[in-house]
C-alpha cells in the first residue's frame, strides 16, 4: 500500500511529462523570442520604466536582433492594460499605398518559384509581387505605433528607449545558431536584393554562430529616430531614402503615403469566460473575434471533462475551431472600410446555435458549415512579446514583416527590411495566400486600407486583477495557439511554461483537416480518426510568449528557440 501515493502522483504528473519550469520573478517580466531583447526590456523596467516603455524598447531591440520579424519596416498591434483597469489597443498595421487597387497583383502574378529551407522544411514562395520585392509592401506602421505608445502611455524619455537598440546595431551582437541558420536558409529571398545580400548574407560569406553582426546603416536610422522621433521615418531623411528606393525600383510607396500614415487607437474586444475577462484584438485583426467566438462556444459545453490531451477534448476543440474559421473567411476586414458584423458574430444566441450543431462523437464535414479557407504553410516569422511591470501594467505586442524577412528588400542606405504585408489582402480572388487563406471581397485591396490580420495579442483579467498576457506568431494558426494557451491555464491548471509546451492542435475549417503536434499520442490520433477527422501531424501551432500571474509570482513561458526568451527581475 505504501507505494500507492507515489504511483498516484506519477499518474497525476504523466499528462505533463513534457513540462518544464517557467521563469519566475516578482516585480517585472518580459517574454520575447530573443533573450537579448527581453533583457533590454527588463533593464527599462528596473530603471523606472513602465510596461509600455519596456515594450517600446523591446520593439526597437528586436528590429536589430531579430531581422526576420523584428522591424521598422513592418507593422503590428499593441494591447495595453493599465493596472487601474483602463485598456486600449494601438493599431499600427501597414496600410495600402494610395496607388493601390483591387487588381494590382493580377497582371504579373506567379512568375516562378523560389525555394527556401528553414529547419529542414522546404517552403516554396511563388514569385508574385504581393510577396517578393518592392511592390509587396504596405506603408510601415511600427515607428508611428511605438511613438504613439511612448508619448501617450510611457514615462521614460523616448531617446532612452532607443538607446539599447542603437548600441546593438552599432556595436553589434552575437549571432546565435538559430539566426545563422535562418539567414543562410533565406538566401533565395535575400540574395535577390543587393542591399539585403550585402548586409544579411555578407555577400555569400555567411555569418556563423558566434560572429558579430553590426548594422551601421540601421544604427544611423535609429539614431535619427531617437533625435527627431517618428518624423524622421515618415517625413525626414529615412522617408526620403525609402521613397527614393521605391521610385527607382517600381515600388508604390511615396513620400506622401509615408507622411499620411497614422497609428490608430481602437477599443479592444472583451468577453467573459468562466469568470475571467478576456481582452483582445479588434479588427483589422481577425484573432480577437476568433478567440471570443471559440470561448463562447466552449463555455458550458463541458468539453474539458475528458481531461487535457484526451481525444474527446481535441475533438470538441476542433469542431469549435472549424466553425470559427469558417466565419473568419467571410466576415472580417479593416473596419474602416467594411462593416464587420461584430455584434452578430459574438452574440450569445448565435454562438449557442453554432455549438448545438457539434456532435460529441463525430466530426462534422466542413463543406456543410460554410465556404472559404484553404491549406496553409506556416512561416514562423512574426514575433510576439509580453510585458508586465511592478505595478501590474501589462502590454502584449505582436508585430511583423509578414513572411520571414518580409519582401526581401532592404532600403538602400537605411539597413532595414520592408514588409510583404500586401499579401494579407485578398490579392488574387479565389487563390490562397501564403498561409493558405482564401479571402473574400471584404478584404480586397483598397488605397489606405489595412489588410486583415490573424495577430492576436490578448490579456486576461480575473476579479479585476491581471491574470495572463499572451500572443504568438504563426500566420492563420495564431488564433488557435492563443486560444489553447488560455485554456491550458484556465481549464487545465498549467503553469506558464507547461501551457506553452503542451501539444496543440489546429483546424481552420478548410481544408477539412485536423493538424496535431507530436505530443498528441498515436492512440489519441487513432480515436480522432475513428470519429471521422482527417488527422495530419505538423511541427508547431504558433510559438507562444506567455506571462501568467500566479499569486505573488509572475511566470514567463516561451516557445522560442533556443528556449529561454523570458527574463524577469
Ligand atoms: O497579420 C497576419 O496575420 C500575418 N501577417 C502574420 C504573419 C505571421 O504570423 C508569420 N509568421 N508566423
Amino acid at each position: 500500500m505504501r507505494i500507492f501515493p507515489s504511483a498516484l502522483l506519477i499518474l497525476l504528473l504523466l499528462p505533463f511529462a513534457w513540462s518544464t519550469e517557467p521563469v519566475r520573478a516578482r516585480r517585472g517580466m518580459v517574454v520575447s523570442t530573443d533573450v537579448i531583447a527581453s533583457k533590454v526590456g527588463v533593464e527599462v523596467l528596473k530603471n523606472g520604466g513602465n510596461a509600455v516603455d519596456a515594450a517600446v524598447a523591446v520593439g526597437f531591440a528586436l528590429a536589430v536582433t531579430h531581422p526576420a520579424a523584428g522591424n521598422l519596416g513592418g507593422g503590428g498591434f499593441m494591447l495595453i492594460r493599465h493596472a487601474d483597469g483602463r485598456d486600449t489597443f494601438l493599431d499600427f498595421r501597414e496600410m495600402a499605398p494610395s496607388s493601390a487597387h483591387r487588381d494590382m497583383y493580377l497582371a504579373k502574378a506567379n512568375s516562378g518559384a523560389i525555394q527556401s529551407d528553414y529547419q529542414g522544411r522546404q517552403m516554396q514562395i511563388e514569385l508574385n509581387e504581393s510577396l517578393v520585392g518592392w511592390r509587396a509592401s504596405g506603408v510601415p506602421g511600427t515607428v508611428r505605433g511605438l511613438e504613439l505608445a511612448s508619448s501617450k502611455y510611457g514615462r521614460k524619455p523616448w531617446k532612452d528607449l532607443l538607446a539599447p537598440a542603437v548600441k546593438l546595431a552599432k556595436g553589434g551582437f552575437r549571432v546565435d545558431y538559430t539566426l545563422a541558420e535562418s539567414l543562410k536558409s533565406s538566401t533565395a529571398l535575400l540574395g535577390r536584393f543587393p542591399e539585403s545580400k550585402r548586409i544579411f548574407l555578407r555577400d555569400g560569406q555567411y555569418y556563423d554562430a558566434g560572429e558579430t553582426l553590426r548594422q551601421p546603416e540601421l544604427a544611423a536610422v535609429l539614431e535619427r529616430i531617437a533625435e527627431q522621433g517618428a518624423r524622421d521615418f515618415y517625413e525626414g531623411e529615412t522617408a526620403r531614402l525609402l521613397a527614393a528606393g521605391m521610385k527607382r525600383n517600381g515600388g508604390e510607396i511615396t513620400l506622401n503615403d509615408l507622411k499620411r500614415y497614422r497609428a490608430v487607437e481602437r477599443q479592444p474586444l472583451r468577453a467573459e469566460y468562466k469568470g475571467y475577462t478576456v481582452i483582445t484584438a479588434p479588427p483589422p485583426s481577425s484573432g480577437g473575434v476568433g478567440i471570443l467566438e471559440m470561448l463562447g462556444m466552449l463555455e458550458g459545453s463541458g468539453y474539458e471533462k475528458g481531461g487535457f490531451n484526451a481525444a474527446s477534448t481535441w475533438h470538441y476543440l476542433a469542431e469549435v475551431m472549424r466553425r470559427s474559421y469558417a466565419d473568419r473567411s467571410e466576415f472580417l476586414a479593416d473596419p474602416d472600410f467594411y462593416r464587420v458584423p461584430l455584434g452578430r458574430l459574438l452574440d450569445k444566441g448565435y454562438l449557442a446555435a453554432r455549438r448545438s450543431t457539434i456532435d460529441r462523437d463525430k466530426a462534422s464535414r466542413s463543406e456543410e458549415i460554410r465556404p472559404g479557407i484553404a491549406p496553409g504553410y506556416e512561416s514562423m516569422e512574426t514575433t510576439h512579446f509580453s510585458v508586465v511591470d511592478r505595478d501590474g501594467n501589462a502590454v502584449a505586442v505582436t508585430y511583423t514583416l509578414n513572411g520571414s524577412y518580409g519582401s526581401g528588400v532592404t532600403v538602400p542606405g537605411a539597413g532595414f527590411l520592408l514588409n510583404n504585408e500586401m499579401d494579407d489582402f485578398a490579392t488574387r480572388p479565389g487563390q490562397a495566400n501564403m498561409f493558405g487563406l482564401v479571402q473574400g471581397e471584404a478584404n480586397k485591396v483598397e488605397p489606405g486600407k489595412r489588410p486583415l490580420s490573424s495577430m492576436t495579442p490578448t490579456i486576461v483579467v480575473k476579479d479585476g486583477k491581471l491574470s495572463m498576457v499572451a500572443g504568438a506568431p504563426g500566420g492563420g494558426r495564431i488564433i488557435n495557439a492563443v486560444l489553447q494557451a488560455l485554456l491550458n491555464v484556465i481549464d487545465f491548471g498549467m503553469n506558464a511554461q507547461q501551457a506553452v509546451d503542451a501539444p496543440r492542435i489546429h483546424h481552420q475549417w478548410m481544408p477539412d483537416r485536423l493538424s496535431v503536434e507530436s505530443g498528441v499520442s498515436p492512440d489519441t490520433v487513432a480515436l480522432l480518426k475513428r470519429m471521422g477527422h482527417d488527422v495530419v501531424r505538423i511541427d508547431t501551432v504558433g510559438r507562444l510568449q506567455l506571462i501568467v500571474v500566479n499569486g505573488e509570482w509572475l511566470e514567463g513561458g516561451s516557445n522560442s528557440i533556443p528556449h529561454g526568451g523570458a527574463a524577469g527581475y
